[in-house]
Parts: structure tokens; sequence; C-alpha cells
């Protein structure tokens, strides 16, 4: 499936990362984290000391900062400006700010074309919130990758190491709603798109089922 686009959506912390890693790497296909250029952009934001709910302003700087995605599946990385920022695009005040920073069309327009021209030809799976509605919606396979808040939240706890499951849980939700609420690109499933609810499947059960859906496709 050398050129196949394998488009991964869903909410806050369904297994989307795991999951899109695992099947480019057993299909020997790039990997493209869209949510970290999202967290990147805020994080840039955060640090220039830009009110972050303040959509004019955010807009005003979009353009500054350099983003670079690494596409290796068992080593993806971010760069802004040349600093990898991969840890730190998953602190909570990053959480806290994502979504709005996300809403606003300038930032999307900017991040939409980076993204478009890192798919180039093919042979990536990617993931995000609207990669199968708007960034490629020709993608051969289209996911909308869904589970249950409570798994969700134990899931992301447990790779934040045993973080508070009620706090997680509200982030995620909070995340969510302001994800599926916006104007521009907002969390949807898309034409086309397999539903797969990870709620009661493991890591390996997920990816098998991806696996054997490109395959079909391809
Ligand atoms: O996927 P992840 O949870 O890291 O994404 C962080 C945030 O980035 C999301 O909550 C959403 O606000 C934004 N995002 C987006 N569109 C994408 C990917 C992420 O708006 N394609």
């Amino acid at each position: 499936p050398v050129n196949v686009v394998v488009a991964v959506d869903g909410t806050s912390g369904s297994g989307k990362s795991s999951t899109c890693r695992a099947v480019a790497d057993r299909l020997g296909l790039r990997y493209l984290d869209t949510g970290a250029q999202y967290r990147a952009i805020t994080w840039w934001m955060l640090r220039e000391g830009v009110d972050v709910h303040d959509a004019e302003a955010v807009a005003a700087r979009a353009g500054e900062p350099v983003l670079v995605s690494g596409t290796d599946p068992l080593a993806p990385s971010i760069t802004v400006d040349g600093v990898d920022v991969s840890v730190e695009i998953r602190s909570d005040e990053v959480n806290g700010a994502v979504s709005p920073v996300s809403a606003v069309p300038a930032v999307r327009s900017r991040l939409v074309d980076l993204q478009r021209a890192l798919i180039g030809t093919g042979g990536i799976v990617v993931e995000g919130r609207d990669i199968g509605s708007v960034v490629w919606p020709q993608a051969e396979l289209k996911v909308y990758l869904t589970a249950d808040p409570a798994a969700r939240a134990a899931r992301r706890a447990l790779e934040n190491g045993g973080a508070d499951l009620t706090a997680t849980q509200e982030s995620l939700l909070a995340r969510d709603k302001i994800d599926s609420g916006r104007a521009v690109a907002p969390l949807t499933m898309a034409d086309g798109a397999v539903h797969v609810d990870s709620t009661d499947l493991t890591l390996d059960e997920v990816v098998e089922l991806v696996v054997g859906l490109v395959m079909e496709r391809v």
C-alpha cells in the first residue's frame, strides 16, 4: 500500500496516536500527528505571551513560528523554530489552551497547508480531527475512532503516570466540546468513514482491525 493515505479522526484519548503509529509501522508508512502541530503552535503562543482566548491576537501571529514534523512512526518529532517541543506540548498548560487556538481559522488554514504538503503523494497515516472531512477527503481509508469517556480518561491518566482520573476526564471532555462545537472544521465523522469504537478492544485488536481495513482497500 505504498501511496495509500489513511485518515484517522476522533475524540481526545480514543487511542489515535498509539493506533496510527502501530499501523504505520506495520505497513511501512509514514505517520503524521496533526494534533502535535496544533499543540506546538499553542506552545509558541503561550511562550510569546499571546492571549490564547483573543482570536484576533492569535490570528495575527499564526504565520510566525516555523513548524517541522518528523514522520517516522517509531520516533515522531515536532520542532518549533528548530527547538524540539515533543515533551512540552503535552503539558496541562497546552492541554488547556490548544482547543481555543485550534478554533482560529488562520491557524487552521496555515496548518492544513502544511499537512497537505507533508501528505504529498501519500504513503502515510494521518491523525487528527478533520483529516477525513477537510484535509484529505480523498483518503483511501477514513477511520473515526472513539471510546467511552471513562475508558479514554483511564488510558490518558495511565500515560501521564497516574494523573487524577476525574480531572483527566474533565479535561478530555472540555476539549471534545470545543472541538465538536467550533465553526471551522469541527470534529465530525467524515463521509465514508468507518466508525471504530475502541472501548472494549485492546490496542492490538484495534491495530489488526485497521490494518485489515487498509488491506481491503488497496
Ligand atoms: O490529538 P490531540 O489530542 O493531541 O489534539 C490536540 C488538540 O488539537 C485537539 O483537542 C484539537 O483542539 C486540535 N486539533 C485540531 N485538528 C486536528 C488535530 C488536533 O483542531 N486535525
